[in-house]
């Protein structure tokens, strides 16, 4: 019998350098021979790109909040109940780029929707579903920006103001320090270098326990 596979998140404020960094872990499953696969939240399934893309948009009308909460969760129950549960149950290893943690770090701590209300909301999508572990790149929330902006367009979400990521960049530690067996802090304002040396490690050590 095949073992389940490890659903992996990787999760930061914006400009950390997640993609690079998911890239540099599937790169070192693929080195260590490990069969997994990379997708994204909100997304990961073709109907679930299409919420992303309605989330996403700029637009002139305001978002209600609980609008964009209940979409994300929409999107995350077509992305794994379709996705990402039947490649775990085939054995692959799933390398995420954001999940629920995200949820609760931008529309509860950037948003000020209540953790509580999230938290039901996990229930009834995941049932006891969580992350085996959480990779959270960290860094002071005005070095991610200015990568950010460098990378032209800005989303509906990238527009915020510095006060909205710096309450995310602390939602996500407080979250992460509660829990240290499953969330894995790298201090993303190093180099590039030392960061994706960081992260190899990790994964490393993480297929070294699987
Ligand atoms: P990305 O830029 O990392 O691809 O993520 C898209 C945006 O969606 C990003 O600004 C964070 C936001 N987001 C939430 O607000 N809540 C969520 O639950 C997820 C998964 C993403």
């Amino acid at each position: 019998m095949t073992s389940r596979g490890r659903f992996i998140t990787f999760e930061g404020t914006e400009g950390v350098g997640k993609s690079t960094q998911l890239a540099n872990a599937a790169g070192t499953l693929k080195a260590l021979g490990v069969d997994y696969i990379v997708t994204r939240e909100p997304g990961g399934t073709p109907m679930a790109e299409s919420i992303r893309e309605l989330l996403l948009a700029p637009r002139d009308e305001p978002v209600n909040d609980m609008t964009e909460l209940l979409l994300m969760f929409a999107a995350r129950a077509q992305h794994l109940h379709t996705r990402i549960l039947p490649e775990l149950e085939e054995g692959r290893w799933v390398l995420c780029d954001r999940f629920t943690d995200a949820t609760f770090a931008y529309q509860g701590g950037g948003r000020g929707m209540p953790a509580e209300s999230i938290a039901q909301l996990e229930n009834l999508v995941q049932g006891c579903f969580r992350p085996d572990h959480v990779i959270l790149l960290d860094a002071p929330v005005e070095t991610g920006m200015t990568r950010a902006r460098h990378r032209g367009e800005l989303d509906r979400f990238e527009q915020e103001a510095v006060a909205f990521f710096e309450r995310i960049r602390q939602t996500y530690l407080r979250r992460a320090e509660a829990d240290p067996a499953r969330y894995h802090i790298v201090d993303a304002a190093q180099t590039m270098e030392v960061v994706s040396r960081d992260v190899t490690e990790l994964v490393r050590g993480l297929v070294d326990r699987a």
